[in-house]
């Protein structure tokens, strides 16, 4: 069935907590907006074998239907500075544009403060993620692992000074997944979906 941007307002959209029957509509988005690589992101090192952040992986709906997903993921700046890793984000490539990916972000940012993260980073366009209140700043003693572009790696303090001083590599910290290979259903990349699907 073919969406049109004219059909969605934000107030029609539901934002819930992924769940196992969302895995496959959802892996279909990811490879519609981002491609059949993805998985050779270098945030994807800090995904890989790994749950998302409890409570932080989030589809939107409408009408039943996936349009957009969100994930957040338990990471630490250095050595023990909690913070999280937002990614990936993507809205229906035929319903862009109607405000979707705002109503994800602000939920999950919402969420995130909710649950007493402190601090939120990401690689990606600042054009886009300034309006959220992320920027650069703080960020540059900052590494991934792996090649990164420093232009695209911003950061957002959900308490203030959370981001002061942080140095050192970001790594992993998030719960491992349970890796079952022979079952189909579960999502490619991030196999963080393998425990949500069980
Ligand atoms: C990024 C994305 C999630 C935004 O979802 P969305 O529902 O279209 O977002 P919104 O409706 O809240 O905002 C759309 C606005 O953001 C702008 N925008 C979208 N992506 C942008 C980007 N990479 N850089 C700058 N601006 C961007 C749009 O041009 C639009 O501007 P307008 O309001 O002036 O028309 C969606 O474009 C997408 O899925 N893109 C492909 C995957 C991707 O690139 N994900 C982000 C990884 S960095």
């Amino acid at each position: 069935m073919s969406l049109h941007v004219s059909d969605f307002t934000p107030a029609a959209i539901v934002v819930a907590d992924e769940q196992a029957r969302h895995v496959s509509a959802r892996d279909a988005l990811l490879d519609q907006a981002f491609g059949p690589d993805r998985s050779a992101k270098t945030s994807e090192r800090l995904r890989e074998d790994r749950l998302p952040a409890e409570g932080l992986a989030l589809v939107a709906l409408s009408a039943e239907r996936l349009v957009g997903t969100v994930r957040l993921w338990n990471v630490t700046l250095g050595a023990g500075r909690p913070a999280l890793l937002l990614g990936p984000i993507a809205v229906d490539g035929q319903i862009r544009s109607a405000g979707i990916g705002a109503v994800l972000m602000r939920e999950a940012l919402a969420r995130a403060a909710d649950l007493g993260h402190r601090a939120v980073i990401l690689v990606g366009d600042e054009a886009y993620y300034r309006r959220f209140g992320f920027s650069a700043q703080g960020m540059d003693r900052l590494w991934m692992p792996g090649p990164l572009d420093r232009a695209r790696f911003l950061g957002l303090e959900l308490a203030p000074g959370a981001l002061a001083g942080a140095h050192g590599l970001v790594g992993a910290t998030g719960r491992a997944a349970v890796r079952w290979p022979d079952v189909e259903i579960f999502g490619r990349g991030e196999r963080g979906d393998v425990r949500m699907a069980a």
